[in-house]
């Protein structure tokens, strides 16, 4: 389903697909906000080529909060204790100033993208909560007193909510802001290139040579900007993070919305805002995230509009769409090189859910790479840091996923089991010792996959609230009809050949 945020941009610009072989000095892959503003700051300095595999800003760019702060929920008592007061305060600064250069181009670059200063809450009703507020506010305090205020009450309709507040942060249209880049780098000479999917890079000599559709492009150095790295060896980013999935809606709440950007901090997660659609403030609820790949048995969008509807019981539900994010097993996204091993190849993943303030902090920090300026905030989001890396039974459990899920690529699917799936569902089904995916549409017609994902060889599992298949192991999604959909699965499931039933 399209987001508020991409219908806004419906009739706008498309770009063009590759056509020719290109040479560039810089190829970034991915032109969400991450590599659109990378491409943004160094198309002012050098020729760069920005490749989409589908439509820019189609993916979580497209799908998220388009809330601009530092405040990452309840974020620096955690990275005092993990990593000190100087840490936090740097990563404090870091995202600051990255609400600072985001609302200087907004403003240089005339872009409207409905960006609009406001306070960021995050929020609790229950003892716990309030507890855990409270030591928040003192490990902000101790990083730069007077940067939060702790507050009793919040426009928010919860009953007997308190709250920390950081003023002075921001909103915006996040496909608005980056449709506004895409102009900027075109007129500085950059190239965007949309339906163009990087499916190979070799290093030849000192350059790069990326697979792209039937071309290849040559380039000096390259950015993956992908949310999930989809290079596997080196860099081993699948051992460090994992991939999370949340359901946003946009409601017409039909009575007053509140000012200010909220997120609770009691469970179940849920994050609100109002957003602009043509003068009329309309309700933003996102939240119920799940490890993607884990099987859900009630449908989130079902919980998220119940949440919605205690609040405004006459919210009227106008858009709803999934969203995935890149997590980090430590918190901290991965900025910088790649690996050690691969030079002028850089990396910019794991945002944990902050991805507006992390693209503007990665592009500065990977520009300033590219032209050999030092950067003060590279060292905290050095993306060479080794640890933590996942459970080593969960790496095993993949490979043996992998081996089993060996299938024969022939065979025909019997009527029993056709008849085993319901009209609507989708499901692994045994035939012939071989595992088949299986859906079945509303009128009853028939896809079969392998149900093996294209990234690490995981099996997949179907999703009948979304119905598509999800990997359990990075958070890859394709369509019930093998699509790739979501990194860091970017080649197709191979189909099943069935015969005539
Ligand atoms: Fe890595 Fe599926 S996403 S194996």
């Amino acid at each position: 389903m399209k987001s508020f945020w991409n219908e806004s941009l419906e009739n706008k610009l498309q770009f063009p697909e590759i056509n020719e072989n290109i040479e560039t000095s810089v190829c970034i892959i991915g032109a969400g906000l991450t590599g659109l503003s990378t491409g943004y700051y160094l198309s002012k300095h050098t020729d760069v080529v920005i490749l989409e595999k589908d439509k820019f800003c189609g993916s979580t760019s497209g799908k998220n909060t388009g809330k601009v702060t530092s405040q990452h929920g309840v974020f620096y008592k955690y990275l005092i204790d993990s990593n000190g007061k100087d840490f936090a305060k740097k990563y404090l600064n870091a995202n600051e100033k990255a609400i600072k250069n985001i609302e200087e181009i907004v403003n240089t670059e005339n872009i409207e993208c409905d960006f609009e200063k406001e306070s960021a809450y995050v929020f609790s009703s229950q003892e716990n909560g309030i507890e855990q507020l409270k030591e928040e506010k003192k490990a902000v305090d101790k990083i730069e007193k007077e940067k939060c205020k702790y507050v009793k009450n919040i426009e928010l309709p919860i009953q007997k909510a308190e709250a920390i507040e950081f003023e002075n942060q921001a909103k915006f249209n996040p496909t608005k802001y980056a449709y506004g880049l895409t102009n900027c780098i075109i007129n500085n000479g950059g190239k965007i290139l949309e339906n163009s999917k990087a499916t190979d890079i070799n290093k030849v000599g000192d350059k790069y040579e990326i697979s792209v559709n039937d071309y290849k492009i040559t380039a000096d150095k390259v950015v993956i900007a992908t949310r999930y790295p989809t290079i596997n060896i080196p860099g081993y980013y699948f051992l460090k993070m994992y991939q999370s999935t949340s359901y946003a809606l946009i409601a017409d709440v039909k009575e007053n919305l509140f000012d200010g950007m909220y997120l609770s901090l009691d469970m179940p997660i849920v994050s609100f805002r109002t957003v602009n659609d043509n003068g009329k403030k309309l309700l933003l609820a996102v939240g119920y995230d799940y490890k993607t790949g884990v099987e859900q048995t009630v449908n989130g969008y079902t919980k998220l509009e119940d949440t919605v509807k205690k609040m405004y019981p006459r919210a009227e539900i106008l858009y709803k769409w999934t969203a995935e994010d890149c997590i980090s097993l430590d918190k901290i996204p991965y900025i910088g090189e790649y690996s050690n091993l691969m030079k002028n190849l850089y990396v910019a993943t794991g945002f944990n859910k902050w991805g507006i303030t992390s693209s503007n902090i990665a592009a500065n920090i990977i520009t300033d790479k590219i032209l050999g300026k030092e950067n003060e905030y590279e060292e905290i989001f050095k993306s060479t840091r080794l640890e933590p890396i996942k459970n080593k039974d969960e790496f095993k459990n993949m490979l043996k996923e992998a081996k089993d899920s060996i299938i024969l690529s022939k065979f025909k699917l019997p009527k029993d089991t056709i008849d085993s799936v319901e009209n609507g569902q989708g499901k692994i089904v045994q035939v012939d010792n071989q595992k088949v995916g299986v859906y079945k549409s509303e009128t009853g017609e028939v896809f079969t996959v392998k149900p093996v994902c294209t990234h690490l060889g995981c099996e997949l599992y179907f999703n009948n609230h979304d119905k598509i298949w999800e990997c359990p192991c990075h958070g890859s999604k394709f369509s019930y009809e093998g699509k790739a959909l979501e990194v860091p699965g970017i080649k197709d499931l191979e189909l099943h050949q069935h015969g005539e039933n």
